[in-house]
């Protein structure tokens, strides 16, 4: 295989989400994302980000409009869905501070199951991916956030996935580790070809993805390319 055909194509049209009795979370949402494309998500706070990475995720349900992983809706089998096909970085790292690096690693690979050597080489070579061969037994509570959010990366990558969708993944962190961060998902990318949607305030972010898509008030909004994305996102303070 080669690595592009190791992405997901992501298909959403008309997509929607409310929140009873007043609010328009995702509006009319409509979306193609070709399998091993970058594409990044910006908009003001409050413009439906985190609500269309969520519907794209199937971590939450559109009120109308569908999703499609593949030409597949991906309730369909979720379960699946959320054990192969998609990861998932959010801005805070959600790690489990009593657990070492690598044991945070293999969560997903439990949940795969997967033995428990196989575990333990697949999470090690994922932490040596992402530059923390030398932190495998350190516990995620004594790690740095840029740290944390490296072994967040390896546990999102853990099984493979071919969709990655990441919100606000450097958000929280200084702008050395924000860049070691994003340095990681591109090269996650580009090595296995997966495909990947970046919701960030990162002028950063917005200058690397192949395309930028600007959010308002729930809706798609032209304002095209990085700079643009970029400009915008600064205006808005
Ligand atoms: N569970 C919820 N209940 C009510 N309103 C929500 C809920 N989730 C999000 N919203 C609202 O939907 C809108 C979009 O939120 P969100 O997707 O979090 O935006 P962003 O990630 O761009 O900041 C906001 O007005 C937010 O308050
Ligand atoms: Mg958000």
């Amino acid at each position: 295989m080669c690595a592009a055909d190791a992405g997901a194509r992501v298909v959403a049209a008309g997509l929607r989400r409310e929140h009873p009795p007043a609010i328009v979370a995702v509006d009319d949402v409509s979306l193609t994302i070709e399998p091993g494309e970058f594409v990044a998500l910006t908009g003001p706070s409050g413009s439906g980000k985190t609500s269309l990475l969520a519907l794209v995720g199937a971590l939450d349900r559109p009120t109308a409009g569908t999703v499609e992983i593949d030409g597949a809706p991906p309730g369909r089998d979720l379960a699946r869905y959320h054990r192969e096909v998609v990861g998932f970085v959010f801005q805070h790292h959600h790690l489990l501070g009593h657990l070492s690096a690598r044991d945070n690693v293999e969560i997903p690979l439990v949940g795969a199951g997967i033995g428990r050597a196989e575990r333990r080489r697949r999470a090690t070579a994922l932490l040596k991916e992402v530059g923390l061969a030398h932190r495998l037994d350190v516990l995620g509570a004594s790690l740095s956030g840029g740290e944390r959010q490296r072994v967040a990366i390896a546990r999102a990558l853990a099984n493979d996935p071919r969709l990655l969708l990441a919100d606000e993944p450097t958000g929280a962190l200084d702008s050395a580790s924000a860049s070691r961060v994003l340095d990681l998902l591109e090269d996650a990318r580009l090595r296995r070809g997966m495909t990947l949607l970046v919701v960030s305030y990162d002028a950063a972010i917005a200058e690397r993805a192949d395309r930028v898509l600007h959010l308002r008030d729930g809706r798609i909004v032209p304002g095209g390319g990085p700079a643009l994305g970029a400009a915008a996102q600064e205006a808005e303070g």
